[in-house]
């Protein structure tokens, strides 16, 4: 009953009248009051979801009889608030089967039980954040072999990090931002070797930064602002090249900051502010190219600015204010497209200001406090340059650059006065809501332009039938590119929810597996009715479900071969890895399946429709829902987790399982839904009976066709051949690992992607002789050679 209008109370005798309940989902409703007692009553009771209610008081501490208890949500309520109030915990390490709990979001305040430890070791997921929780951290939760999730942030915990927290070797997200936590980050914590997110910014933690993070190569953020750790960052932390976010402003850092080329090539965000800083800006920040956001204010860098820096095109935000950095501002900011923000305030610099685009905008640059600076607009009220001043500016703009500041005058005249007509025809008719919450990301269409450039919807440029809507091809003027237009059916009830899903989880991501989304369109059409559009990239090889189940009318008789099928199931893992774990807010797509993943002139596949996506709010792990698109459906019919069927809730491992189908139908041609698959076979079950000594017989026989021209002797062909059957039955492995039905026992998408990028290597001969000295049988449970990647 998830995910309803419900309020009211749950009826006290509710576990003695359903003895047998084993899932009982009621979040996000209005429910209040307390947890019954009776609960105890419903001792098969598996799974158990009140989250997101207003429950309060005490949660019943008789919890022992709930032996098949696995995944207990009790987050975002009002619970808590007495003495000893989470006692109930020790009621539930008699719960062995216990996988999920989160008491995150709450009014918990008491000190955390030591029983936490004796938890069952199953557990992966932990979250306590946003509390009141005070005391210690139990040393004992080194206990919890298998957490992955271990999220406290926004809490009154003290005392130190546990010191054997690194023999939590499967943990991924450690998250104990805003506490009290102080002492030195343990040595050990370069034994977490999968960890991906690292929390402890706002506590008062000291001493240096441990060289051994430099150990966790898979981090992509580490957030430790707001304490008091000293000396540098050790080089080793500078050398973790899937980091994307790291955070180390307002601590005590001092020296140079010694940067490694290459080291960070995806680092978007940097903050070293309000530290101490010293010596020249690394020149090597250059090589950082998707650097958006650089914060170095208030430390002691001195210097040029320098020049390597320009190519960081796509900065956002620069602030080197409070610093003392002398010489010139240089002459390529002006070039900076996206930047919005610069601050030099208080430095020593000289010399005229640029005159060009973030030097015209007076409220988005600061250089107050650097008093040899002369020059730029008038705005910013500076003395006019002496003769004898540097003019380099000046001579940057040549005649040809006059003549296209002239061309761009007239030209912003022009759309100036026809934005104004435009506006002024449109004020009529009532803006919808959606397109200004989205901000000016996207480029607005109009349904005359699409009507035109779909030729009047015609059923020739029609593509795809999708489930809200029509999809056509179309050019469209203003953009000047083919486009994949997705008209929405509004007739059907759920697609104006739909098309706000899809607006709001494409406004914030951006990766190169993902279709992306050009432009919008919501207005009236002729008659009067709403009309919505999305525009998105076309691609000119359709879609993946085409590719694998060619139809015979279509003369497209090519099927896709075993390494372009490899690198599709890369692709769409690393859009999902992403999707999951490196947005802004974690998407779950919800719809995975052949006909939505698409493929780009160079056999690229992008994953495309998110019209039934959820978007979750990262803070507490994968699990809080902030948003909704609130629609019924959860995917499509053999592809959907089993766990949706019965009103579990949405979570990234409902597309872990998607993806598994979708693997297992890549690789053995036949789809979920076909003819032989009824009673009890599914593609999972033929996969896995056939596991692993007759996998070659329900591979897709195409795949074994093939021949390959590039190689020249019997033996490297034999040898390819032998590649391609280990690779098979990884691949089937995976697969069915991926599509088990219980849940917790999914991977993540990050893991998955790393195996198969293990097996193309393996492939490819990559790491042949790797992979030659740890050949090992594969098994189903066992770790194969593969997952050592
Ligand atoms: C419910 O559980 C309580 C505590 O274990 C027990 O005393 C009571 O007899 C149970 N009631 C029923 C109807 O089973
Ligand atoms: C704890 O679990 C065991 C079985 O694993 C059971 O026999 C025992 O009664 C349980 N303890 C309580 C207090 O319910
Ligand atoms: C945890 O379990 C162990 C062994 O079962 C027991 O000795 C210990 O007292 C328990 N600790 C707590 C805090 O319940
Ligand atoms: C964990 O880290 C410590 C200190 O860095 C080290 O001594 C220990 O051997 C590591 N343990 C494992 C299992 O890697
Ligand atoms: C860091 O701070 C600690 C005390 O908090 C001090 O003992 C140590 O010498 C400092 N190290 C450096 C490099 O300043
Ligand atoms: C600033 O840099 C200059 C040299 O560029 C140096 O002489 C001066 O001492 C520095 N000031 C501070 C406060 O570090
Ligand atoms: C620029 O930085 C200075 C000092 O850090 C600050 O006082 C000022 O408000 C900043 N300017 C803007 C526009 O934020
Ligand atoms: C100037 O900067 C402010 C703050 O970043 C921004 O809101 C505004 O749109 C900018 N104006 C122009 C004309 O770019």
């Amino acid at each position: 009953m998830g995910d309803n209008n419900l309020h009211g109370t749950i009826p006290l005798d509710f576990g003695v009248n359903l003895p047998n309940i084993n899932w009982f989902s009621l979040y996000r409703n209005h429910l209040e009051g307390p947890i019954p007692y009776s609960l105890c009553n419903a001792s098969r009771i598996e799974h158990l979801a009140l989250d997101g209610n207003r429950f309060r008081g005490s949660v019943p501490m008789n919890l022992e009889k709930l032996q098949a208890l696995q995944r207990f949500n009790l987050q975002d309520n009002q619970l808590g608030g007495e003495k000893d109030d989470m006692n109930f915990i020790t009621s539930l390490t008699n719960c062995s089967n216990l996988y999920f709990l989160s008491l995150a979001i709450n009014r918990f305040s008491g000190v955390l039980p030591s029983s936490i430890a004796n938890l069952s070791s199953q557990l992966t997921h932990l979250h306590l954040g946003y509390n009141q929780i005070s005391g210690t951290i139990p040393s004992g939760i080194e206990n919890l072999a298998n957490l992955k999730y271990f999220v406290m942030g926004e809490n009154h915990f003290t005392g130190s990090i546990p010191i054997h927290l690194g023999k939590l070797q499967k943990l991924e997200v450690v998250a104990l931002f805003d506490n009290t936590l102080s002492g030195r980050i343990p040595e050990s914590i370069g034994n977490l070797t999968r960890l991906y997110r690292l929390n402890l910014g706002g506590n008062d933690l000291q001493g240096s930064i441990p060289w051994s993070l430099g150990n966790c190569q898979r981090l992509g953020g580490l957030f430790l602002s707001k304490n008091n750790f000293n000396g540098t960052i050790p080089k080793q932390v500078l050398y973790i090249p899937p980091l994307r976010m790291l955070f180390v402003g307002m601590n005590s850092l001092s020296g140079p900051f010694p940067l490694v080329v290459d080291g960070l090539k995806n680092l978007e965000i940097l903050d070293v502010s309000n530290n101490k800083f010293s010596g020249e800006i690394p020149s090597t920040l250059g090589t950082c190219t998707h650097l958006e956001f650089l914060y170095m204010k208030v430390n002691s860098f001195q210097g040029n600015i320098p020049s390597s820096l320009s190519s960081l095109k796509g900065l956002k935000e620069l602030d080197l204010s409070h610093n003392n950095l002398s010489g010139q501002i240089p002459i390529y900011l002006e070039e900076f497209l996206f930047l919005q923000y610069l601050n030099l305030s208080f430095n020593d610099l000289e010399g005229a200001v640029p005159e060009h685009r973030i030097f015209q905008n007076a409220s988005a640059l600061s250089i107050q406090g650097n008093r040899k600076l002369c020059g730029g607009i008038t705005k910013l009220g500076l003395p006019p340059c002496s003769k004898l001043a540097p003019k380099k500016h000046k001579k940057a703009l040549p005649l040809i650059g006059i003549v296209i500041s002239g061309v761009i005058a007239v030209l912003s005249l022009f759309l100036l006065s026809y934005f104004f007509a435009h506006y002024w025809l449109k004020k009529s008719s009532k803006k919808s809501p959606i397109i200004s919450s989205m901000g000016e990301r996207f480029l607005e269409v109009t349904y005359a332009e699409i009507l035109k450039a779909t030729d009047g919807f015609s059923s020739a440029n029609l593509i795809g039938v999708g489930s809200f809507g029509f999809v056509y091809k179309g050019i469209l003027d203003q953009i000047g590119l083919t486009a994949a237009i997705k008209v929405l059916k509004l007739q059907q009830h759920r697609a104006p929810k739909s098309f706000v899903a899809e607006c709001k989880a494409l406004r914030s991501i951006r990766h190169r597996n993902v279709v992306k989304i050009l432009s919008v369109c919501s207005s009236i059409d002729f008659t009067g009715n709403d009309f919505k559009a999305l525009v998105f990239e076309y691609m000119p090889n359709g879609s993946l479900d085409t590719w694998l189940h060619p139809n015979e009318e279509k003369h497209n008789s090519t099927c896709l071969n075993f390494i372009q099928r490899l690198n599709v199931a890369i692709d769409v893992a690393s859009a999902l890895d992403y999707l999951h774990h490196d947005c802004e807010a974690s998407v779950v797509h919800c719809d995975l399946k052949p006909s939505n993943v698409l493929l780009d002139e160079d056999m690229v596949a992008h994953v495309g429709d998110f019209g039934l996506a959820r978007i979750f709010s990262k803070d507490v792990g994968n699990c809080y829902q902030t948003e909704s698109s609130s629609i019924g459906i959860k995917g499509s019919i053999g592809y959907v987790a089993p766990e949706y069927g019965m009103g579990g809730e949405v979570s990234s491992y409902g597309d872990v399982y998607s993806y598994g189908i979708l693997l297992l139908e890549m690789f053995m041609g036949k789809r979920p839904t076909d003819d032989i698959f009824k009673d009890n076979l599914n593609l999972h079950q033929l996969a896995k009976m056939a596991f692993p000594e007759r996998v070659i017989e329900i591979i897709d026989q195409r795949l074994l066709l093939e021949g390959n021209v590039n190689i020249s002797s019997n033996e490297d062909y034999n040898e390819m051949r032998s590649r391609m059957h280990e690779c098979l039955l990884s691949l089937v492995r995976i697969g069915i690992s991926c599509s088990v039905e219980a849940q917790k026992e999914r991977s993540e998408m990050r893991e998955v992607m790393l195996q198969l990028q293990g097996v193309r290597d393996f492939y490819l001969g990559v790491n042949k002789y790797k992979a030659k000295e740890k050949k090992a049988p594969l098994s189903l449970e066992g770790p194969s050679y593969i997952s050592n990647y």
